[in-house]
Order: C-alpha cells, then structure tokens, then sequence
C-alpha cells in the first residue's frame, strides 16, 4: 500500500529533518574544507610588475643618462673629423663666416657667443629665452648630445650625438669656425 504525503503522519516531520540534515552537512564540510585549505589573505601580490626606479624618474625627463664631461676628450679631439662628422649638420646650417641661416642658423663663431647668437635666425623661445649665457664647452656637449633635453622646445629637429668622441671632435670644428678660436677648457 503506498503512503501519500496525506496518509504520512511522520511527512512533515521528515520533511524539516532532511533540510536541517542537509544544512547541518554544508556547514561541516564548509568546516572541514576551511581547516583542510587554511585560506589566507596575501600581504602583497604574488606576481609584482617590476617598474625599474629610474623608468619612472626618468619618464618625461629631459636627460636620462649622464653625458660624458667633454673636456677630456678635447685635447685629444680632431677638428677634421669633425668636419666630416659635421656634413650631418649641413643639411640645416652653414658654416662660413657670414653664411647664411637655413633650417637653422649660421654657425661661425657660435662657441663662446651668445646663445642664440644670429641676430637674423628666428629661435625658438625656449633658446632665445637663455641668450644672456654664452655657449661654452660644456654645454655644446649637452645640447649636441641631446638638444631637447638642454633646450626643452627647442627647434633643432636632431636626435643628438651619442658618441663622446664624435661630439669632441665637432665641438673642436665649431672652436675653429672663429677669427680666435677660444683657448682649450
Ligand atoms: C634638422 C635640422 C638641424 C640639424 C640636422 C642640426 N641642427 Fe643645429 N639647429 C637647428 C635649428 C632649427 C636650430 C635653432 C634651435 C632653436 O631655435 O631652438 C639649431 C641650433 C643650433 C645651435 C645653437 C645656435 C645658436 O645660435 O645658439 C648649435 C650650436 C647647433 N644647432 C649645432 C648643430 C650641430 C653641430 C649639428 C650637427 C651635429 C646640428 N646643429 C644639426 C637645426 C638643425
């Protein structure tokens, strides 16, 4: 004889008794799992991104590795090469006295002048604005190392030259493109 949920007395009974069962064995085994796994909140993320300190500190900064001091190098430099390695300039300067300005200005005699020294070549505001300093030695090697980094605007559309040799020898054409060329730093 088959017992309907009507006929059942114990039904309801039977009823509450498998849900509270089946309650009491999801919070056991929840139980158990957290003592069998012990989950732990991290202190820090496991896989770090490595940023390197100076990407950061240099990310938007005009210079980012030191450039060599140049006056070393001078006494050894060799104003021919220098013309040579000069013909890359050509493309944007002269170099005679008196030449005239193209892409960029005249360079005769612009070691010891003022920067911005041409009184017909229209400069950027970021040179034009240091023209009560003089170009000396040095800073010749920072410009031509890297332009934009020692002239922030600068119109000088040139990479720069990362050989300290090669700037030596530039530097010591440009000292000779004068009536008298400036004595050796
Ligand atoms: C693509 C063109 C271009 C090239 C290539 C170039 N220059 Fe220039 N240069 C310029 C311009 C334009 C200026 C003016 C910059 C300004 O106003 O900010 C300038 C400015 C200068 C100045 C400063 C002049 C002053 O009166 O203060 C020097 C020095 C100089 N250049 C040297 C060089 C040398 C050396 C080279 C080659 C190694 C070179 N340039 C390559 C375009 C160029």
């Amino acid at each position: 004889m088959a017992t309907t949920k009507q006929s059942d007395p114990l039904f309801w009974n039977k009823v509450v008794g498998a849900v509270l069962f089946a309650g009491l064995i999801a919070m056991t085994s929840g139980f158990i799992a957290e003592l069998l796994v012990h989950p732990k909140k991290l202190k820090e993320n496991v896989y770090v991104v490595a940023v390197p300190e100076a990407a950061t500190a240099a990310a938007g900064a005009g210079e980012p590795k030191a450039i060599e001091p140049i006056g070393p190098l001078l006494a050894g430099a060799n104003p021919a090469a220098g013309e040579a390695a000069a013909k890359k300039c050509a493309a944007c300067h002269t170099f005679t006295k008196g030449g005239p300005d193209r892409v960029g200005p005249n360079l005769w005699s612009v070691l010891g002048g003022h920067r911005a020294h041409s009184a017909s070549f229209s400069y950027s505001q970021g040179l034009a604005g240091m023209k009560d300093k003089n170009w000396d030695y040095e800073d010749l090697n920072h410009f031509l190392a890297n332009p934009k980094g020692f002239v922030p605007g600068t119109k000088m559309a040139f990479a720069g030259i990362s050989s300290a040799k090669e700037r030596a020898d530039v530097i010591a054409y440009l000292r000779s493109l004068s009536d008298q060329p400036k004595p050796l730093p």
